[in-house]
């Protein structure tokens, strides 16, 4: 069921997003220039957990859900990868995955609730408070961020957009397949 299979790979690339950066030092917020918990956890647009709750629905339409295969793991381990060295790369990753899933992809999972889930609307898709104020306070946090970086600090996180691209295409051609 191409849904389930929608859900469980925007799952396994989100979770790692979801984590905390890896510091070289616990409690050193400074070592990559700013502090990735205090700046962008508990933005409100996480999505694991409604993820995890649509997977449910899911389940319970009697469709099955499939084990996680090559698109998802492989962004979901070089996201985490990125974690531990390339901040500007993985807050590229970051910006695209939520920016992208909130702005462009509200509006797809809206045809997608009307043409094929009888108007179900999916927990994905449900956010505490305007998702518009959401995004643009991390809009500001990302600004912010950004501010201290480098031409080449920021050259390096613009470069990382095309691998978004990428690994969101691989996602999608397995969605489609
Ligand atoms: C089927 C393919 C896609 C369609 C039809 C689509 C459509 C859209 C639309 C209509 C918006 C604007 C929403 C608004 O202004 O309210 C948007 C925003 C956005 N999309 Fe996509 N999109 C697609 C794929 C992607 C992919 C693969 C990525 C990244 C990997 C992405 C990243 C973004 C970002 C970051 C924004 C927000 C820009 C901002 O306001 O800061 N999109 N998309």
């Amino acid at each position: 069921m191409h849904d389930a299979h929608h859900t469980i790979h925007y799952t396994l690339m989100i979770c790692p997003l979801e984590m905390p950066l890896e510091k070289k030092e616990k409690g050193d917020c400074d070592v990559f220039g700013f502090c990735f918990d205090a700046e962008f956890r508990n933005t409100g647009l996480e999505r694991a957990e409604s993820l995890a709750k649509d997977l449910e629905w899911f389940k319970e339409q009697g469709h099955s859900i499939p084990e996680p295969s090559f698109p998802g793991l492989n962004y979901s381990a070089y996201i985490e990868d990125l974690s531990k060295k390339d901040p500007q790369a993985f807050i590229s990753h970051f910006y695209n995955t939520y920016f992208g899933h909130s702005a462009g992809g509200w509006m797809i999972g809206q045809k997608v609730a009307q043409t094929v889930l009888n108007g179900k609307k999916l927990e994905f898709y449900k956010w505490d408070g305007d998702v518009s104020q959401l995004l643009q306070s991390v809009r500001d946090k990302l600004n912010r961020v950004a501010e201290n970086w480098t031409r080449e600090e920021k050259n390096h996180c613009l470069e990382e957009t095309e691998k978004s691209f990428k690994f969101s295409r691989e996602i999608l051609r397995l969605i489609l397949s």
